[in-house]
C-alpha cells in the first residue's frame, strides 16, 4: 500500500496549489493530478452534476491504482466528499474554506468569503456557515477561477474584475480578513491582496496537506524511501493545460 501513489483531483488545475504543499510536506510520495478542465468551471453547475463530475474524477485516478484520493477543490467537496467517501475504499481527503481559522484569529473587523456560488449554497457551507460565520460574509466569485484556468494571474483585466466584484463589499463592510475558498484563488493571492490591501488571506492548503499526512500516518501508509513524483492529467486541451500546469506547480506565489 505505502508504494502505491496518492490521487489528487479538482475542476482544472486550482489543484495544483494544493498539490505544491502536499508535495512539500511529503517530498516521499508519488502524485498523480487530475484536472477536469474539459468541464471546468464546477462552481456555477448544479449540484447534482457536479457529484457526477467528481464520481468520473476519482474514477479516473482508482484505475491509477492510488491508495488515496484528494479532492483538491472546495467545490467538488461540498458536492461530492461525503458520497465517494461512502462509496470507495480508499480515503479522501476534502478541503472547506479556511473560515475556522479566520474567525478564532478573528479582531473586530469582517470576514469575507471568496468561493464559487456553489460551495456557498450548499449544505457543508452552511453549516461551517453556522458555527464561524458570525461575522462573516460569503462573497461569490462567478467568473474569478477562469483567470486562473487561462493562466492569467496579473494584469489589468483582473484588477478590474476584481475591483467590480469586491467593491461593493470594501464600500459596505470593514473587512479584515479574506478566506480564499476556492484553490484557483491561491494562484491569484497576488492579484487579490492588490485589490484588498492589508487585509490577510487564508486557504485551506496547507491544513489540507496536514490532513493527508494525518491519515496516511494513522493507517502506516506513509512511503518512506525514494523520491516522490508527480504526474499530472488533464481532460481538456493537453498541449495547453499540461505546460501551465507545471508552470504553476513551480510558481511562487505571494
Ligand atoms: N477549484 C475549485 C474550488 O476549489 C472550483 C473552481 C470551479 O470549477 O468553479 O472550488
Amino acid at each position: 500500500m505505502r508504494s502505491r501513489p496518492i490521487g489528487v483531483f479538482d475542476s482544472g488545475l486550482g489543484g495544483v496549489s494544493v498539490l505544491r504543499n502536499m508535495h512539500a510536506l511529503l517530498p516521499k510520495e508519488d502524485f498523480i493530478y487530475f484536472g477536469d478542465d474539459k468541464n471546468a468551471p464546477y462552481g456555477t453547475k448544479s449540484e447534482e452534476e457536479i457529484l457526477r463530475l467528481s464520481i468520473n474524477d476519482a474514477a479516473f485516478l482508482l484505475e491509477k491504482n492510488v491508495k488515496a484520493i484528494v479532492i483538491a477543490c472546495n467545490t467538488a467537496t461540498s458536492a461530492a466528499a461525503k458520497h465517494l467517501r461512502e462509496t470507495l475504499s480508499v480515503p479522501v481527503i476534502g478541503m472547506e474554506p479556511a473560515l475556522k481559522p479566520a474567525s478564532l484569529n478573528r479582531k473586530n473587523g469582517i470576514i469575507g468569503v471568496m468561493a464559487t456560488p456553489a460551495t456557498l449554497k450548499q449544505t457543508k457551507f452552511k453549516l461551517l456557515y453556522e458555527k464561524y460565520g458570525d461575522h462573516a460574509m460569503p462573497i461569490p466569485c462567478p467568473g474569478l477561477m477562469e483567470f486562473a484556468e487561462k493562466g492569467i494571474l496579473e494584469g489589468e483585466e483582473i484588477d478590474s474584475f476584481l475591483e467590480r466584484t469586491l467593491a461593493p463589499y470594501k464600500e459596505k463592510y470593514n473587512l479584515e480578513s479574506v478566506v480564499l475558498g476556492c484553490t484557483h484563488y491561491v494562484f491569484l493571492k497576488g492579484a487579490i491582496q492588490k485589490a484588498l490591501p492589508q487585509i490577510k488571506l487564508y486557504d485551506g492548503n496547507e491544513g489540507t496537506a496536514r490532513q493527508l499526512k494525518r491519515v496516511l500516518e494513522e493507517r502506516n501508509w506513509l512511503k518512506e524511501t525514494g523520491e516522490g513524483s508527480v504526474f499530472m492529467y488533464t481532460s481538456g486541451d493537453e498541449a495547453h493545460i499540461l505546460p501551465l500546469m507545471q508552470s504553476l506547480f513551480r510558481e511562487k506565489i505571494l
